[in-house]
């Protein structure tokens, strides 16, 4: 089993570059299966998750050639609609291939996905988005089967404005007839990416970015393109989170400010300095900053990807703050193992309540999701000493390079087996 040994205390300082979003490349990557033509994907992460989703591209029949930050797809040869068990159990986000796949050819066959560590995570507002559009949905021994022969657009009003379902439902509606109209859509920086690419494929998409969006239904996609994925602004946040909690001094480039905004907005009120334009944001660390109230809410409230993060940086500020998870049930498994660091935590319902201490020390600590083993590495780079950070598998899915991006900060940062 690997582990990361982090010698905490140093300052992380210099340039660190931001990769393509994960939670970007993975619908898009489900999306191509639309194309009747091949196409190029740039600024692709090398992540287990991408990797996960490229296997089940490539069982499901597309050809794809991966290299560097570059990945060629073709799409014209796909000769199934199922995804087996085993790919489906490995990463939730292989469901985005619902929609692209009813769409294209009528009809999906995929596991159940089953709950996962932060919560139980339920389909139905895909599943409802699909019978929406006309579709029959069948649920037995474990599997979901979804069929129609002509999916017709339709309004949806969501109950929740769910990414996987919005982006789901936009794939699906992309080759029906007719106008489909998603209400209550989420509003994330991904949907807007999802909206952009398919419209360079050749679908009619508008307003991806507001509450509703509305698709046209065209009768095929796939214009020869090439397309980069928007840079990650859960990778972004977490980076500035790492040079204030160090009290470090950060250049972040290939970012997108204004989608990090939340981020930024709530740091800053902790008195950190933080500087941006266009592309880059420039974070310095002080020596102590300010207790807040934090509550996690779909964009552009603050999201709950950067929870976990933002826990370590409250655990350390002058003061109490209380933070409020509004999204996922069981998204505070990150406390128990801060606490052994040191952290004064305490969890009321969907609050943590977070007295801040003067120092964090380091301990033998496990990563229980991907955000969560984020934090834990904040909390080492932050502490006064050794700490061992396990269950790496979570960390890999998310985040690229992290041991030379951090080495590259200053970082004592090793991985051994
Ligand atoms: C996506 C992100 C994930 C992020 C989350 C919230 C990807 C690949 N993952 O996950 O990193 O944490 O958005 O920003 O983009 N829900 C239902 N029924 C449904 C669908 C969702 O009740 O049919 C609930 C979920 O249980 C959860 C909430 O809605 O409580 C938000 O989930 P959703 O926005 O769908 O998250 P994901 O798309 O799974």
């Amino acid at each position: 089993m690997e582990r990361l040994i982090i010698s905490g205390g140093s300052r992380l300082k210099g340039v660190v570059t931001i990769s393509g979003a994960k939670n970007a490349i993975l619908p898009i990557l489900a999306a191509s299966l639309l194309s009747e033509s091949p196409l190029v994907l740039e600024g692709v992460p090398c992540l287990d998750d991408v990797k996960i989703m490229k296997d089940v591209l490539q069982e499901l029949g597309v050809k794809v050639n991966w290299d560097g930050d570059a990945m060629e797809i073709n799409p014209s040869g796909i000769n199934s609609t199922e995804v087996s068990p085993s790919l489906m159990r490995m990463m939730r986000a292989s469901n985005l291939v619902m929609g692209a796949l009813l769409g294209r050819f009528g009809r999906v066959r995929v596991s159940q996905p089953g709950g996962c560590t932060i919560g139980s995570r339920p389909m139905d507002l895909h599943l409802k988005g699909f019978i929406a559009l006309g579709a029959e949905v069948g649920q037995k021994h474990g599997f979901i089967e979804v069929n129609c022969a002509n999916l017709e657009g339709a309004e949806i009003h969501l109950d929740f404005p769910s990414v996987g379902a919005t982006e789901n439902i936009m794939m699906a509606a992309v080759l029906a007839q007719g106008t489909t109209i998603i209400r209550n859509a989420a509003r994330e920086p991904e949907i807007i990416d999802l909206q952009n690419f398919l419209n360079k494929l050749g679908a009619r998409i508008k307003g991806a970015g507001l509450d509703i969006i509305r698709i046209d239904g065209v009768l095929k996609v796939g214009r020869e393109i090439n397309y980069r994925v928007i840079p990650d602004r859960i990778e972004t946040g977490t980076y500035m989170v790492a040079a204030a909690v160090t009290r470090g001094d950060i250049l972040i480039r290939n970012t997108i400010p204004e989608h990090v905004e939340p981020i930024t907005a709530k740091l800053r009120e902790a008195g950190i300095d933080i500087k941006e334009k266009e592309d880059w944001i420039h974070v310095r660390g002080v020596d102590r900053w300010n207790a807040l109230d934090v509550r996690t809410m779909p964009f552009p409230g603050f999201p709950t990807d950067m929870q976990a993060q933002m826990m370590v940086l409250l655990s350390l500020a002058r003061g109490t703050s209380i933070i409020t998870e509004n999204i996922f049930e069981n998204r505070f498994q990150h406390v128990g193992e801060l606490r052994r660091m040191g952290a004064l935590i305490r969890v009321e319902g969907r609050s943590a309540v977070v007295e801040g201490v003067e120092h964090l020390t380091g301990a033998v600590v496990e990563a229980t999701d991907l955000r969560a083993g984020a934090a834990l590495v904040l909390g080492g780079l932050a502490s006064d000493n050794t700490t061992i950070v396990e269950g790496l598998q979570h960390i890999d899915r998310g985040y690229e390079k992290l041991m030379s991006k951090l080495s590259i900060l200053g970082a004592k940062v090793r991985r051994e087996s």
